[in-house]
């Protein structure tokens, strides 16, 4: 749930003595090592300046190797540019494994001491009971079907209030209202009624968390070294406590259910399941909060293809019920809008920074060619096998928001020889570590986006639309977290003042149908 990937860039150090022992041995079989420019410790340099986007860029510069490896002093990283060898990754994935990756939010990001607890959750193959990757898949049929029916209709009644808040709006920072709709939205859908995180500092407290993440990796003296992080964890736990106190669970999703019927089993302490609960909300809305972000960004500065999706949306997806109510429908959404549809998953092939990362915990051999070494990570760098022109077509570089769409050979003479493959879309992991919250997070961010851009139209502070920076150090957002703020002024649309609105999606229609790698 937390993009494994970007776990590692503080691991670098942690790790110093024990991987420099291992890394300087170097197997013939290996694929080729880079050489860096600073020998010896420069790509563990360009891992730190440039943060994780050092692989896949290395990777864009060595498209000749399909496979290679870097020799990051502290640790060895295998690097994968071909969409081949990601197979290969795939078909080996009881030694090639996502799971001793959770370790990481067990031990450093929920800060969990007792030794019982540690033990159940680590990972079999490292020596322990492997509840965290228990947990994991339990999640899976919680967020389809009827579960996610529920959800979403809580989701869709918490963020339809929010965005008919916005016409008494004149300016606002975009990103922090899209931070705080999700919050509300995710966290009222999956704790129900007694939702610990109604509480606006509890949702301060969260974000002062993720925000700060990454100091909390070396887990020495967090008090001290990581004093926002370990505080608001500290905070968000203490709520999460009283809620299950209180018998919260009684009113929550089947989402939250079953992770906490799972733990009970275990006997796990309400104390830890609260700990643990905190970094469990960054799969919930750390993705979805840029995601959505960028879809609306893409949308209000494309102005074409803006009149082209409201004109789409306004078509197919929205009706007036005879009380005057005007109702954004998002089964249709899916079902009917498939430049919306097509748009949106351009979007996230646009602007996903993922890197799936596995841990090699056995020596392993790919089409006896590639020995991967025990104790060696292995990354697939989304930005390289999501832009290859052998698997996208010549158009791979370029954002096209009907690339998604059944072409029409008649009408698209320019696209008939287009490849159309989806081995290289990553946005939501690549199996057998696919998204199980791919349905409600699509909801989500198709919801309000349609939602937003048929109200109201929304200007940047300055008037231009210029991508702010974004945080390349995040180590769980794989969507492009915003770093800092982005003001916007808005105004409601002429033909849609003083209307009253609502969502609408088909019970059992939940599940989308989307390209996954
Ligand atoms: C646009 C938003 C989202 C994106 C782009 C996204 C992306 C991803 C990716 C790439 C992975 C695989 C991690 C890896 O291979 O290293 C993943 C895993 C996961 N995601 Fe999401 N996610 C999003 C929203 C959500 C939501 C809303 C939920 C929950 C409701 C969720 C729950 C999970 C869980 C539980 C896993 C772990 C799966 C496992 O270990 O088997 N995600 N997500
Ligand atoms: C997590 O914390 C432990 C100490 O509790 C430390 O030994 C380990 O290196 C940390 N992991 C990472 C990835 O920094
Ligand atoms: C998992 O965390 C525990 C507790 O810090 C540590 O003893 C163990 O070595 C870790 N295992 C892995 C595989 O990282
Ligand atoms: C208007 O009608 C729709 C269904 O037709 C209903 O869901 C909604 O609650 C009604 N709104 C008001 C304000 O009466």
């Amino acid at each position: 749930m937390v993009d494994s990937t970007q776990i590692l860039l503080l691991g670098l150090v942690a790790a110093l003595g024990y991987m420099t022992y291992h890394g300087l041995r170097r197997d013939p079989r290996e694929p080729t090592f880079l050489p860096s420019k600073i020998p010896v410790v420069g790509h563990a340099l360009g891992m730190l300046w440039n943060g994780l986007p050092y692989w896949g860029r290395m990777a864009n510069e060595n498209t000749g190797f399909p496979i290679f490896t870097l020799d990051m002093f502290f640790m060895k990283v295998y690097v994968i540019s071909s969409t081949e060898i990601v197979r290969l990754i795939q078909r080996n994935d009881k030694t090639v494994s996502f799971d001793p990756l959770l370790n990481i939010s067990t031990v450093n990001f929920s800060g969990i001491k007792n030794k019982r607890t540690l033990h159940l959750m680590l990972d079999k193959q490292s020596g322990g009971e492997g509840l965290n990757a228990e947990i994991m898949h339990a999640m899976t049929p919680t967020l389809i079907g009827e579960h996610l029916d529920r959800m979403n209709s809580i989701m869709m009644r918490t963020v339809e209030r929010s965005i008919s808040a916005l016409e008494k709006s004149t300016d606002f920072d975009l990103y922090r209202w899209l931070r705080n709709i999700v919050t509300a939205a995710s966290t009222e859908a999956t704790y129900g009624p007694k939702n610990p995180y109604k509480d606006p500092e509890i949702v301060d407290a969260f974000w002062d968390f993720e925000y700060n993440l990454n100091s909390l990796l070396p887990n020495f003296l967090p008090w001290l070294t990581a004093r926002k992080a370990y505080n608001g964890r500290g905070k968000v736990a203490r709520a999460i406590y009283e809620y299950l106190e209180q018998n919260g669970i009684e009113g929550a999703s089947e989402l939250e259910r079953v992770r906490y019927t799972k733990s009970m089993e275990r006997e796990i302490s309400h104390e830890d399941f609260a700990q643990l609960e905190v970094p469990m909300l960054i799969g919930l809305v750390s993705n979805t909060v840029p995601a959505l972000f960028w879809a609306l960004f893409e949308l209000y500065s494309q102005p074409e293809l803006l009149d082209e999706i409201r004109e789409e949306i306004k078509q197919n997806a929205l009706s007036v019920s005879e009380n005057g109510t005007y109702r954004v429908d998002i089964t249709a959404i899916k079902e009917r809008c498939p430049l919306t549809l097509s748009t949106y998953q351009e979007i996230l092939r646009w602007r996903t920074t993922t890197t799936p990362t596995r841990m090699v915990v056995k020596d392993t051999i790919l089409s006896d060619q590639y020995l991967l070494k025990e104790g060696s990570f292995v990354s697939m760098p989304g930005s390289t096998l999501g832009r290859r022109p052998d698997v996208w077509g010549e158009s791979a570089g370029v954002f096209n928001p009907r690339r998604f769409m059944k072409p029409d050979p008649s009408k698209d003479e320019s696209r008939k020889n287009e490849r159309r493959r989806t081995g290289g879309f990553m946005p939501f992991g690549i199996s057998p570590i696919i998204c199980p919250g791919r349905h409600f997070a699509s909801s989500e961010v198709l919801g309000i986006s349609a939602m937003m851009i048929i109200r109201y139209d929304l200007d940047p502070a300055g008037g231009v639309w210029k991508a702010p920076s974004t945080d390349t150090m995040s180590m769980v957002s794989i969507m492009g977290a915003v770093k800092g703020e982005f003001p916007v002024s808005i105004r409601t649309r002429q033909e849609y003042q003083g209307t009253k609105w609502g969502f609408h999606c088909e019970e059992g229609k939940g599940q989308f149908t989307l390209a996954v790698g």
